[in-house]
């Protein structure tokens, strides 16, 4: 059985893991996306401020994200962070559950509405187009593209969050 819950400091470990597992199959592909593993401060600070999620199947972390309402000030204008938004990076599966990042994605709008937030925003990596049209498939809106030299990130998309339950919160628990 499935179900989602925060991450403790506890669980760095198996998040880093599911980052990894999803990074090496990037990297299978000749995607060079993300390291291959993360350094624990690029995580451990959203755990401890109660920002990031693991779904697990029984004892196995088999997805990642973190939800914060903390846009990223390199990307977003002063502005735009004003919005009632939150973002989610660092979001990750293991292979072999069909549509798992759909569904935590719809998690973290419905969450986010709960939250009173009305925008799911996220930056993806700029050069990665099979990445961008996954999130343009996902219902997301290409806001802008900001190019960094310092960042291979900065392709902006948001979405409207609802607070709803879909068929695929469904199938792996995601309902709670
Ligand atoms: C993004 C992710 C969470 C989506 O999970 P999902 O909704 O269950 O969907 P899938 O894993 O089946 O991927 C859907 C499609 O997007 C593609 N895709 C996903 N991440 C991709 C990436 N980083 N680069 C290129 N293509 C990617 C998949 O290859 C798949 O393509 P296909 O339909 O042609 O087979 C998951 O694919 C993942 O962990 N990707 C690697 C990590 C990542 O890039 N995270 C997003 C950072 S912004």
């Amino acid at each position: 059985m499935t179900s989602i819950r925060r991450a403790e400091s506890s669980d760095l470990d198996a998040f880093l893991d599911v980052l990894s597992a999803a990074t090496a199959r990037l990297h299978a592909r000749g995607i060079q996306q993300w390291p291959p593993r993360f350094a624990p401060s690029k995580v451990l600070p959203d755990i401890e401020a109660g920002h990031a999620y693991m779904v697990w199947d029984g004892r196995d972390a088999i997805a990642t994200t973190i939800l914060s309402p903390n846009g990223d000030k390199d990307f977003w204008t002063p502005d735009e962070l004003t919005d009632s938004a939150y973002y989610v990076s660092k979001i990750s599966t293991v292979s072999g559950y069909d549509g798992l990042g759909s569904a935590v994605l719809d998690w973290c709008s419905r969450k986010t509405a709960q939250l009173g937030g009305e925008l799911l925003r996220l930056d993806a990596w700029r050069t990665n187009f099979d990445l961008q049209k996954y999130y343009l498939c996902q219902g997301f809106r290409h806001v802008r593209t900001v190019e960094l030299a310092h960042r291979n990130s900065g392709a902006l998309f948001e979405r409207p969050a609802h607070d709803v339950t879909t068929a695929g919160m469904l199938k792996y628990g995601l309902n709670s």
